[in-house]
């Protein structure tokens, strides 16, 4: 079982220049929906899209989804529109929910080289996804890419579903992904970095030696990643935090049975392939108990 050990590194916070140096927060304070762990990876949304430019099933995946409903989508963490800019560009109309300014911004950047129609088919909305709380009602509400793991508390992903089930038309779907937890990436050394390949930064423009570290707390469930930037320019070095909670398949099943959503379906790796034990994410379709009241 990996040690538990005090953070060490600077982080990087919403609002912050990459570089800027803080005070180093305590690990338990991490894990907190809103926090550091929760908003720091996203204030770079140049680095976020380079970084999962490749990932691209979830999008196919998403988009036919979209397209089966017919639409509207209500998405949460929208992000800058990995998957929201495809399904507006497919003719659906797609509302999105984020805490980032960061990646809200990028993506109404983004939404300026499009065309009108599909300029006019995306709203946005700031706001905490165990809060907002729209006039209207969506056949298909997604998170997708792990949105769900910034729900570290019990509280937390009650206080979600109860939105999901106010968005949700009485037949609607809610849709969403996260990586399943393997217990071996659970217990690695947290003093050991995890080096990957050098990349070009894309916002100091800096040649960068990359590594990750993680730390997982089996009591909470939250895995923080830290992730250490090491330019070889001019620029300081800087650590960026991600915390995930970690759901395994039985407690996110329960999680939604006892929280009003029924015909739960798990599914693998954007696939029709049968769930096994390497699947790396799960996807999870529902849809409301009826009469269910949250
Ligand atoms: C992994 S990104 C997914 C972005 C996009 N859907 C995608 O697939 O690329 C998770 C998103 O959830 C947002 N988020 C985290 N906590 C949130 C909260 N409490 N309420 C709303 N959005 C939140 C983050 O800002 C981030 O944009």
């Amino acid at each position: 079982m990996a040690r538990r050990r005090s953070w060490k590194a600077p982080a990087l916070a919403q609002g912050e220049k990459l570089g800027a140096r803080r005070a180093a927060p305590q690990l338990s304070e991490l894990g907190i929906a809103g926090d550091l762990g929760a908003v720091a990876h996203y204030v770079d949304p140049a680095y976020y899209t380079k970084t999962y430019r490749s990932r691209t099933e979830d999008v196919y995946y998403y988009v036919n989804e979209a397209l089966a409903s017919g639409g509207p989508v209500l998405e949460y963490g929208v992000g800058n529109g990995r998957i929201a800019l495809p399904m507006a560009r497919a003719g659906i109309d797609v509302t999105g929910i984020d805490l980032s300014a960061p990646m809200l911004d990028s993506l109404r950047t983004q939404l300026k080289d499009e065309a009108k129609d599909v300029r006019g088919r995306i709203e946005l909305r700031r706001g905490d996804m165990r809060r907002v709380k729209l006039k209207r009602r969506f056949p298909l509400v997604i998170a997708s890419f792990n949105t769900v793991l910034h729900l570290y508390e019990r509280q937390d992903m009650e206080r979600f579903l109860a939105c999901v089930h106010h968005h949700l038309t009485p037949k609607g779907r809610f849709v969403f992904d996260f990586s399943m937890p393997h217990p071996a990436d659970l217990c690695l050394d947290p003093d050991k970095a995890y080096g990957a390949p050098r990349i070009r930064h894309p916002t100091t423009g800096e040649l960068t030696r990359y590594a990750e570290r993680f730390v997982y707390d089996p009591l909470r469930q939250v895995l923080l990643v830290n992730m250490d930037f090491m330019p070889e320019g001019k620029s300081p070095s800087f650590t960026v935090p991600l915390t995930h909670r970690q759901y395994f398949p039985a407690e996110m099943e329960a999680l939604l049975h006892y929280n009003g959503f029924r015909d739960i379906d798990f599914r693998g790796d954007f696939s029709d392939k049968a769930l096994d034990e390497d699947v790396e994410s799960l996807i999870v379709s529902c849809r409301p108990q009826r009469g269910y009241r949250p």
